[in-house]
């Protein structure tokens, strides 16, 4: 949710569907394509199962509709197409309703390996395949309930855990530190950094913890926060979240442990 975009958002016409061209056919075929291999040891086990379970194709990007049906056979959530940035006040009402939204672009070739913006490979490949899960889909209901219900000025302190779960979550596994967030699953200089790196501080995930927790979107992380299970995602969608902000504000924040961004 940066404040502008060089992207225009792409309209599904009558029948839902998205036209992209050839050339962002193959954009989205070579992202995914480099991605899928480097899953295996990285990625935790129920990610891989349910991005398996979406059978993304590989040749074009997907379309809405489809992903809608699978998504509908295990949880019922749906992905509704956005501009790539919407108020936070409509991004909880649309999670707290069990609509993910989705940015429809995808990146161009001079941004295929970075962009700060969340494109359509970021959004499909990324967000879609936990929405799956009863677990993670339970996590981002609650989440988007208590934004809704959040005082407005507690909505930047709401987003730094959807960065530290949904976009850069870590869990623990028998086989070792796994990763199941989007913004780790779309990157994949991050997906090696956050399993492989020892540079980064890896933390048990403690939803307080997370919301006093600086972040940086333009660099790779230097935290990680770790679930201990993704059952734990599912206990926390149970708890009182206003407590947990009530919490976050008497403590106040952590200090960066990363540099401060230099000025254009
Ligand atoms: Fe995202």
């Amino acid at each position: 949710m940066g404040k502008s975009t060089k992207y225009t958002a792409k309209l599904p016409g009558p029948d839902g569907r998205i036209h992209y061209t050839d050339a962002e056919n193959e954009i989205w075929h070579d992202l995914i394509t480099r991605q899928i291999p480097m899953l295996p040891g990285r990625a935790c086990r129920p990610w891989i199962e349910a991005m398996e379970e979406m059978r993304f194709p590989l040749d074009r990007v997907p379309q809405l509709p489809e992903i809608n049906q699978v998504l509908a056979r295990h949880t019922g959530w749906n992905v509704v197409p956005v501009p790539a940035l919407i108020p936070f006040t409509e991004f909880f009402r649309l999670l707290a309703n069990r609509q993910f939204p989705v940015a429809t672009f995808i990146r161009s070739r001079e941004e295929f390996d970075y962009l700060q913006e969340p494109d359509v490979f970021h959004e499909v490949f990324g967000h879609t395949p936990v929405l799956t899960d009863p677990r993670f889909a339970a996590f981002i209901e609650a989440y988007g309930r208590a934004g809704v219900a959040a005082d407005p000025r507690d909505h930047a302190m709401l987003a730094r855990l959807f960065w530290f779960t949904v976009e850069f979550g870590l869990v623990s596994t028998s086989e070792g530190i796994r990763a199941y967030g989007a913004g780790i699953m779309s990157s994949p200089g991050e997906l090696v950094y956050a399993i492989e790196s020892d540079t980064p501080l890896r933390k048990p995930l403690d939803p307080v913890d997370a919301l006093r927790t600086p972040y940086r979107i333009d660099i790779f992380q230097t935290v990680y926060f770790v679930l201990d299970t993704f059952d734990h995602l599912f206990e926390l969608a149970q708890r009182n979240w206003a407590d947990f902000i009530v919490e976050a504000r008497r403590l106040g924040m952590y200090a960066p442990t990363y540099p401060p961004k230099e000025a254009a």
